[in-house]
């Protein structure tokens, strides 16, 4: 939990952020990073798509207290989005509010996010709002709300750690979700805090939206969980094409392929850019094995 709490503490740090943002990917981040430009991360996914693997595409990008930054965080999205189309590539695009201004003013983070899902809408792609943490919670939940008004090519992120998640998963029924456990560290009067509670609540999550809800994407590298929602599946006769299992990029490769190759419907997650610091340091978070990753790389130079 310590070693949890210092990654936590790390990936918020913006001047570690900034400077990151200088050095390229280091420090084992190009093993779970696809590349800082489009055009590597456009061969990515045309390799997982051979593979039958769809994508989500995360321009990455946080700390964002300027409006300059935002508009140019839009700008690169817009791109990622005309690729998709252009490319005719079998991939949708995962982006944060706090990315496109969230934290610097409502009205402008939403017509930056009005700009994008309008133009996915054009071409039918799907946008997916990522969660971050409970501060932003309930406006990100608002922005997507008054989207979904005029654009019904938008879904969001169920974080099973908050105890309002059930409430949520009801209330969001008729959207298309992903549902994750949660990664960032919350307080103990809004969210669970055991690796149990928060197991137990994830497989009720995943249940009642696989039975009620509108697409359902399982993201998690939990093999107990994966294995327990195929068992689901099968008893309930929820058909393939109403779910999907999703991983990050660069972990569990062949269980990646695996799942692909059973026939299920899969999707990676695929972060790229420069701004790859808070991401990779919640990566670590969560798996303290992932740190052996990074000493390989920085001792072996
Ligand atoms: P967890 O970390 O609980 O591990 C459970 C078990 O699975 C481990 O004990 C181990 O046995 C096995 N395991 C896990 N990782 C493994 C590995 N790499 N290799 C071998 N075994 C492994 N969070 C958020 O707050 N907002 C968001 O928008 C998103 N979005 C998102 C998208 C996608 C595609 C994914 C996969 C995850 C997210 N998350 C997220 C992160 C999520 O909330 C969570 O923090 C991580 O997925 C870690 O939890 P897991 O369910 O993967 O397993």
């Amino acid at each position: 939990m310590v070693l949890r709490d210092f990654f936590i503490y790390l990936s918020e740090n913006k001047l570690l952020n900034s400077a990151a943002q200088k050095y390229g990917l280091k420090m084992g981040a190009q093993s779970v990073v696809a590349g800082t430009s489009l055009p590597e991360v456009v061969q990515s996914i045309k390799e997982l798509n051979k593979a039958n693997i769809s994508c989500t595409v995360d321009n990455l990008g946080e700390f964002v207290y300027e409006k300059s930054e935002a508009t140019a965080a839009k700008n690169n999205i817009l791109a990622v989005v005309q690729a998709i189309h252009d490319e005719q590539l079998d991939a949708h695009i995962s982006l944060k509010p706090s990315q496109l201004g969230l934290d610097i003013d409502y009205a402008f983070c939403y017509e930056n996010l009005k700009e994008i899902v309008e133009l996915a809408y054009q071409y039918n792609i799907f946008v997916n709002f990522d969660m971050e943490n409970y501060e932003r919670l309930h406006s990100s939940f608002e922005l997507l709300e008054e989207l979904h008004k005029e654009f019904d090519n938008v879904g969001t992120v169920i974080q099973a750690y908050f105890f309002e998640s059930e409430e949520n998963i009801e209330k969001y029924k008729n959207f298309r979700l992903r549902i994750v456990k949660g990664a960032y560290k919350e307080p103990e009067n809004v969210a669970y805090q055991s690796k149990g509670d928060i197991d137990r609540n994830y497989l009720k999550l995943i249940e009642y939206h696989l039975l009620h809800g509108k697409f359902t994407s399982i993201a998690t590298h939990d093999h107990n969980v994966i294995n327990h929602v195929k068992q689901f599946v099968k008893q309930h006769n929820i058909p393939n094409d109403k779910f999907e299992f999703q991983m990050l990029y660069g972990f569990r490769k062949e269980m990646q392929l695996d799942l692909a190759r059973e026939g299920y419907n899969f999707c990676t997650y695929l972060p790229f850019g420069n701004d790859w610091y808070g991401y990779f340091m919640r990566r670590l978070a969560e798996r303290p094995q992932n740190v052996a990753l990074v000493t390989k790389q920085v001792f072996n130079k």
